[in-house]
């Protein structure tokens, strides 16, 4: 009995160093094909380095009606690169402050002149995401923010939600604002912001235009009436680079853009219509 029991005892003795080298030997393993991967990777990343790939990256605040959208911060990759070539250029230094000042659904009457003058005074090109059906009935006023040098772009004809109409009544929304555009002096347009954020990646591939967000809502819709609400929403909101929403239709937004503009000014923004905003940001 002694006997069996020395015995166990050496085996097991034995055994634990085995077991001891096994184990040193898997991690030894393992560390060598962990490095030898590693290696490669970079060693290819060395020699075949990522193309900077033109892209350019929206931040979906909200939506005017849905209220899953307009709490959630959904982050929007667009690849500008679909169907069209680039011209290259140097990334944008990080602190440089650039802003694009949007305004939709319009043009508008009182408020969109307003705006006009407001523009005007400090010397800055607003791009208008017009509306088609808008333009058919204030095209005077299409003509003068033509004629001030602004950028105009397309917002669909009536604003409906693209993503619920067929490939042909898509097309006809956008055919019909690029008509009206075109009836009241302005250049076809390459931009589409589409109603509320919304769209597919098949009205993404079919529409040849590049669809452009925004990075900062004013919800200037929220705040009718109180134009020092949503400036404060923008100023509290603003980033070094930003796509500001806002509605050229109502007295109050325009109001608040007139507040906006001096202060962004004052911390040092320089500001960019959608066009110049793509070119500067679309590549890094
Ligand atoms: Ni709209």
């Amino acid at each position: 009995m002694r006997y069996k029991y020395e015995n166990k005892k050496r085996k097991y003795r034995k055994m634990k160093p085995r077991v001891g080298r096994i184990a040193i030997l898997v991690v030894i393993m393992i560390a060598i094909v962990g490095l030898s991967v590693f290696g490669v990777k970079s060693l290819m990343g060395i020699l075949n380095p990522p193309k900077p790939h033109p892209i350019a990256l929206y931040v979906k605040d909200t939506s005017l009606f849905n209220e899953k959208a307009r709490n959630a911060k959904e982050v929007v990759l667009r690849d500008f690169a679909i169907g069209k070539e680039l011209p290259s250029h140097k990334p944008l230094p990080a602190d440089m402050k650039i802003a694009c000042l949007t305004f939709d659904d319009g043009p508008g009457y009182e408020s969109t002149d307003y705006l006009l003058g407001v523009l005007k005074k400090y010397d800055i090109k607003a791009t208008f995401f017009v509306l088609g059906s808008k333009a058919e009935q204030n095209p005077e006023m299409l003509k003068k923010i033509i004629k001030a040098g602004h950028e105009v772009a397309s917002h669909s004809y009536d604003h409906p939600d693209l993503t619920k109409l067929s490939p042909a009544e898509v097309k006809q929304q956008l055919d019909r604002t690029d008509e009206a555009i075109r009836k009241a002096g302005g250049k076809t347009t390459t931009l589409l912001r589409p109603p509320y954020g919304n769209y597919s990646k098949e009205i993404e591939e079919t529409v040849g235009k590049d669809i452009f967000l925004w990075t900062v809502d004013s919800n200037d819709w929220r705040f009718k009436g109180d134009p020092q609400g949503s400036a404060d929403t923008v100023l509290g909101t603003v980033q070094p680079q930003a796509v500001i929403l806002y509605h050229d239709i109502y007295n109050s937004s325009v109001k608040s853009a007139e507040i906006v503009i001096p202060k962004l000014k004052e911390m040092g923004y320089e500001f960019v219509t959608a066009s110049k905003y793509m070119e500067l940001t679309g590549e890094y």
